[in-house]
């Protein structure tokens, strides 16, 4: 079942965010501190976006997936300049000159990319997919793209942008087949666009999506 997030699924995203941290995989073993992945991809959007944060439920209750959003992307990254990245900076002390993954991460954290002003006039918002292995591969994704495809038309978006890693096969023939288009690649990660002034099925979206099982 695909359903609006709740502050009580956190914990969930923070575990998934890291079970598929590396492009696509477990990244469980790759860092000390397994919250780093959570605290950039995947808390923000949900608890400052809670109306673009979904989840999927599978038959027992756990939640196995999420796609998260925000609908004007530098709007958003101002935002949590502000209410979200002063508190996990606390709680995560930059390493100067650090070469762990944590590290790395960290430092993404103190040193924010820069917003991407070429792209966001005709695709303001931005997207996060991701669910763990057991609920892969049985048309999940497409729904919960779908989703949010729809809750981010009827809010009035233009279009949506996402990076995904060079190494994430997987994830780059699945924007492809939903119809997501490649708007540059910097050498280490590919930006997919998709238009939403053509959005045809906002009435089936969210509705239909709630309707639909994680077996
Ligand atoms: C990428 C991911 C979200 C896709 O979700 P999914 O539930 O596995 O994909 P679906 O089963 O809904 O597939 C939807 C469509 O994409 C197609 N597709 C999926 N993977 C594909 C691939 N590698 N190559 C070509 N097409 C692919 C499917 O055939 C399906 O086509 P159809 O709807 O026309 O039949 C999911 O596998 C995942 O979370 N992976 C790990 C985390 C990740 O990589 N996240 C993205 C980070 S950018």
């Amino acid at each position: 079942m695909i359903r609006p997030f709740d502050s009580a699924d956190l914990d969930a995203l923070y575990r998934i965010c890291l079970r598929t941290g590396a492009a696509g995989g477990d990244a469980t073993d790759l860092v000390n501190d397994g919250r780093l992945f959570g605290e950039i991809w995947a808390a923000p959007y949900a608890l400052l976006e809670p109306d673009l944060a979904f989840v999927l439920e599978d038959t027992n209750g756990e939640v196995v997936g999420y796609v998260l959003g925000s609908l004007d992307a530098v709007g958003f990254e101002d935002r949590c300049e502000s209410e979200w990245w002063p508190a996990v900076r606390h709680r995560h002390v930059l390493v100067e000159n650090g070469d762990r993954i944590d590290d790395l991460l960290i430092a993404l954290i103190h040193n924010r990319p820069q917003p991407r002003h070429d792209l966001v006039t005709e695709f303001p918002s931005e997207l996060h997919i991701d669910l763990l292995p057991e609920a892969q591969g049985r048309g999940h994704g497409r729904r919960m793209i779908e989703t949010l495809l729809a809750a981010l038309a009827d809010l009035g978006s233009l279009g949506v942008h996402l990076g995904v890693s060079a190494e994430n096969l997987n994830a780059i023939g699945f924007y492809r087949a939903l119809g997501f288009v490649e708007f540059d690649f910097d050498g280490v990660s590919h930006t997919f666009v998709r238009s939403l002034t053509n959005w045809q099925i906002s009435a089936r979206g969210y509705r239909h999506g709630v309707d639909q099982r994680a077996e």
